[in-house]
């Protein structure tokens, strides 16, 4: 094996990364790129995804800005036909992008239902529609392709007050055990990541004093993770030989008991 192939095992792979302008996306969009796919990144903030675009391509990487809001299905269509019209294909999804908003359910706070459910589910289904038909294309071509989506410890465990979120990334999880079986006969593998608290933009957008009080007393008792942690699992999930699918990986603060 040559020694670029050891340090950029990804070479000649094509990775779409869904929100990527921060967080968990922004870092494995870099971390990929790093070991050597080419990479487009998703998000709605064009500003950060350029910033992202330059960081990457200063280190001698290929990446591409695609400012798509992805609860937009045909505007998700038009982003998959970019990346299939200037990278050649997509042969790892990172499905990622996502928004947290607990709150007490007799709250009835449906905006914020309808805006987890919009992107945590719906979202989450326009890129799949989008984008599948080239990681079967392209794993039918080179022999593997990857479809990594981004779930949470929530998917598994009780959060009181988390319950509508809890509900999308449940949906991811099990989504994903179906699609492993449906699309691992065709190369294709899939991964739920399933992380504990990671130190994001995530937490910004929470408004519910409860469950901000909750996060800033768990910053007391433990160290978050890193979204640099999360990009090197995602990293190892695609680097791992054909043969291999990390079905389900749970990434939990050391400290973090559930
Ligand atoms: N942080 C944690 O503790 C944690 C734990 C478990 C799971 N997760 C999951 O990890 C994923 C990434 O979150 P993060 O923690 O990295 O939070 P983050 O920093 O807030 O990142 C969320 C990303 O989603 C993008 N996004 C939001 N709405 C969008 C839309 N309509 N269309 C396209 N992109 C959109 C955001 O970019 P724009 O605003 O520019 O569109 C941003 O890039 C989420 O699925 C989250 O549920 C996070």
């Amino acid at each position: 094996m040559s020694t670029e192939t050891l340090a950029k095992p990804l070479t000649g792979r094509v990775a779409v990364v869904t929100g990527a302008s921060s967080g968990i996306g922004e870092a494995s969009a870099e971390h990929l790129a790093g070991l050597g796919a080419r990479v487009a990144v998703l998000a709605r903030r064009a500003d950060r995804l350029n910033e992202l675009v330059s960081r990457i391509e200063k280190s001698g990487g290929t990446a591409l800005a695609i400012a798509v809001d992805v609860t937009d299905a045909a505007a998700v269509r038009s982003a998959a036909g970019r990346v299939a019209a200037e990278l050649g294909g997509a042969d790892l999804l990172f499905n990622n992008a996502g928004v947290m908003l607990p709150a007490p359910i007799e709250e009835l706070a449906t905006d914020q239902w309808q805006r987890q459910i919009d992107l945590n589910i719906t979202g989450l289904m326009n890129v799949i529609g989008g984008f599948t038909p080239q990681l079967v294309k392209a794993a039918g071509e080179r022999g593997v392709a990857d479809l990594i989506n981004t779930s949470s410890i929530a998917a598994q465990n009780i959060f009181p007050n988390f319950a509508v979120y809890s509900g999308t990334k449940a949906y991811v999880t099990h989504l994903s055990r179906h699609l492993r079986v449906e699309l691992g006969a065709k190369n294709v593998r899939v991964s739920a990541i399933e992380p504990g608290i990671v130190e994001t933009e995530l937490q910004n957008h929470v408004t519910d004093d409860g469950a901000l009080q909750w996060l800033e007393g768990s910053k007391e008792t433990m160290e978050w993770l890193t979204p640099q942690d999360i990009a090197e699992t995602v990293g190892f999930i695609a680097t791992l030989p054909p043969r291999v699918n990390l079905q389900q990986v749970t990434i939990m603060p050391t400290r973090q008991p559930n």
